[in-house]
């Protein structure tokens, strides 16, 4: 029988965590687990406080590439600044059929305090810890539907669960008591475009400081800010640029059980707000310093979600000191921001294929079926050769 008590400890994350048995009641249909490697970002100091990251992921280099970001803005330069919203949520409410939409604004303008005293009765629990509905809004999507939005302070929550309770708890009344019957109630749903829970994270280094492969510093900024515009003009790039920064982010989001792909639409749909995708941050010197920044909407939690169900998470929440939601969210940040600078970085000077060449022969000796002792010499045997692949590894196998 899997035991449903949190066992805290390191040996317990490298036999990979989560029992097969608890797995089969978290979803349907289980048929195992799906370990991924599980590393740690070092070097972090976020808000004054040193930080080692947990970060899940299949891909080399990234883990390297944001650490050792992480310890020349942490060493040499502000450290990593981070400011972030309230945490509000907001549900949607849609309702087609609507046939006078200028009586159902007036109807819903008039209604405003009814509906959030209404909608929180769903939620005595948020409400008691200071959070709730805060506010009602509304607009006409082409006259075809209404939608009506509440924001909703979800405290140290994602908020999926609750925003969608409210969602469903609320929507019958506006529908019959506020708009009299009028319309039918299609959709209940939060957004995942959280744009009222923006966190930003910032650094700044004395360009003196950014000396990199034998180039100064002020040149190695220039060329990170050439990065940065590529993919200010380009939506192709941009992309790229972006899937660098969610490297990290995502990373760190699997390491501690939050919901990833909400994080990814998110970040994607902001990046796209003014109506062309841009990338997620920014680059400029200034007086001697180069500054970075990041801004992007995260719904994380601390409570809630899968955080209990899966003993990993406890292990990796406990080496992260138990950040509440919004320290949550400023580390993802920050490691986004550091992952991206470390890619720009590198692009620009010497191409990312050569940082990636040591992992990726380890990768290659793994699938080849290297006994583990034997895949620093297997990649060394491989590199003197020029040949990093299966059959050279086999080779060495071979000649052992
Ligand atoms: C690879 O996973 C991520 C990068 O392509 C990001 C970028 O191009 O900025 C290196």
């Amino acid at each position: 029988m899997a035991q449903f008590y949190p066992d805290l400890s390191l040996k317990m994350l490298k036999k990979g965590g989560l029992h097969p048995e608890i797995a089969d009641y978290m979803i349907e249909n289980c048929i195992g687990i799906m370990p991924l490697p599980l590393g740690l970002g070092l070097g972090f100091k976020i808000d004054g406080k040193s930080y080692q990251v947990p970060m899940a992921i299949e891909e080399p280099s990234v883990i390297a590439a944001c650490s050792a970001i992480a310890k020349i803005v942490s060493e040499k330069g502000s450290g990593f600044i981070c400011k972030s919203t309230p945490p509000i949520m907001i549900a949607q409410i849609s309702i087609v059929d609507i046939v006078d939409f200028k009586d159902a604004s007036y109807k819903l303008k008039n209604a405003r305090k009814m509906i959030i005293d209404f909608a929180n009765e769903s939620c005595p629990n948020m409400v008691e810890r200071g959070g709730g509905v805060e506010e009602m809004r509304f607009r006409s999507l082409n006259d075809e539907m209404l939608v009506v939005e509440l924001l909703v302070n979800v405290k140290d929550s994602m908020g999926a669960n609750v925003i969608n309770s409210i969602a469903e708890h609320a929507a019958p009344f506006i529908q019959s008591e506020v708009l009299g019957g009028q319309g039918r109630v299609s959709l209940r749903i939060l957004t995942n475009l959280c744009t009222e829970r923006m966190t930003m994270s910032e650094f700044s280094i004395p360009l003196k400081h950014l000396d990199w492969k034998g180039i100064p510093g002020e040149n190695v900024a220039k060329r990170v800010l050439e990065a940065q515009r590529f993919a200010e003009l380009d939506h192709y790039r941009a992309t790229t640029h972006n899937k660098g920064i969610l490297n990290g982010v995502d990373a760190v989001a699997l390491a501690i059980g939050q919901d990833w792909r909400a994080i990814e639409s998110a970040a994607h749909s902001y990046a796209s707000i003014t109506g062309r995708y841009m990338p997620l941050t920014r680059y400029q010197i200034k007086d001697g310093y180069f500054h970075g920044r990041i801004e992007l909407p995260i719904a994380v939690g601390s409570q809630g979600g899968a955080i209990k169900s899966n003993p990993s998470y406890l292990n990796t929440l406990k080496i992260l000191g138990y950040p509440n939601a919004q320290e949550t969210a400023n580390i993802l940040a920050s490691v986004g921001l550091a992952q991206n600078f470390a890619a720009l970085r590198a692009l620009s000077i010497e191409g990312i294929q050569r940082g990636h060449m040591n992992l990726h022969a380890r990768n290659v000796a793994i699938r080849a079926g290297i006994p583990t002792p034997l895949i620093n010499d297997a990649v060394n045997f491989m590199k003197v050769r020029n040949r990093i692949n299966e059959q050279s590894a086999l080779m060495y196998l071979k000649s052992h």
